[in-house]
C-alpha cells in the first residue's frame, strides 16, 4: 500500500517537474514574455501581482512598485508590466543612476507569486538584459538584494548578475549584483 502511494508521488512529482520544465522552455525559446506600459486599462490587475508572504518583508507589492514609479519619475523611472501571452504575470521599475558609476538601476523586479518558478523570471530578465544593451544608454544593470533573500540571489548569479563588495550605508542589508553588458560584435 505504501508503495502504491509513493508510486503515485513520484508519479505527480515527474509530471509537475515536466510541466514546469515544459513551460520554462516555452517562455525562453518561443520569446512569449513581452513588456507592456502600465496604462488606465491594466493598472488594477497591475497593482494586484503580489511577493509570497515570505517575499512580503523584502520586496514591494504591485502597488507599491507603480508608487515607486511615481516617486522617482525625475529618475526616469519606468514601470513595465511582464506578461507571458495574454497574462500579466509580473513587474519591473528600472530607473537612471546617473551619479558615477552610472547605471540603470533595477529598483524592482517581482514575479506574481502564483506566477514564479514557471521560468518567466529568467525570460523576462534576459529580455531586459537585451533590450537594454541594446539601448546602452549606460554600460550596466545594478540590482540590490535583501541579503535574506536566497531565491532572488540564485535567480540573478544564474542570470549573469556578479555580486560586489559595495554597501550601501542608507539600506547595508542588501547586497549588490552587476550586469555589464558585453562588448558589441
Ligand atoms: C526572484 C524572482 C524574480 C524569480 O522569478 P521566477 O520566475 O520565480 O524565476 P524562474 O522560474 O525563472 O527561476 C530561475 C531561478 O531562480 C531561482 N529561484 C526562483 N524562485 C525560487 C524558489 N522559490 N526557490 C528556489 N529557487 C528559486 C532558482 O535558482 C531558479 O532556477 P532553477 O529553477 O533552475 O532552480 C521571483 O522569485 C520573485 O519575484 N521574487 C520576489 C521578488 C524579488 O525577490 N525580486 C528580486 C529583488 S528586486
Amino acid at each position: 500500500m505504501a508503495r502504491v502511494k509513493y508510486f503515485k508521488q513520484w508519479k505527480i512529482d515527474t509530471v509537475y517537474t515536466l510541466g514546469n520544465i515544459i513551460l520554462t522552455m516555452r517562455s525562453i525559446i518561443m520569446g512569449c514574455i513581452t513588456f507592456h506600459d502600465i496604462t488606465e486599462y491594466n493598472w488594477r490587475i497591475a497593482s494586484n501581482i503580489k511577493p509570497s508572504e515570505e517575499q512580503k518583508n523584502s520586496v514591494a507589492d504591485g502597488l507599491g512598485i507603480i508608487a515607486l514609479a511615481y516617486v522617482n519619475r525625475d529618475k526616469n523611472a519606468q514601470c513595465w508590466a511582464i506578461y507571458a501571452d495574454a497574462e500579466m504575470v509580473g513587474l519591473m521599475l528600472v530607473e537612471d543612476l546617473i551619479e558615477e558609476p552610472s547605471c540603470y538601476h533595477l529598483h524592482e523586479f517581482l514575479i506574481d507569486r502564483n506566477q514564479q518558478k514557471k521560468g518567466y523570471g529568467t525570460a523576462a530578465i534576459k529580455r531586459l538584459q537585451d533590450s537594454l544593451a541594446n539601448e546602452r544608454k549606460f554600460p550596466r544593470i545594478e540590482v540590490c538584494v535583501h541579503r535574506d533573500n536566497k531565491n532572488a540571489r540564485a535567480f540573478y548569479d544564474k542570470s549573469g548578475f556578479v555580486e560586489n563588495d559595495f554597501i550601501d550605508e542608507s539600506c547595508p542589508w542588501n547586497v549588490m549584483y552587476v550586469y555589464t553588458f558585453p562588448e558589441r560584435a
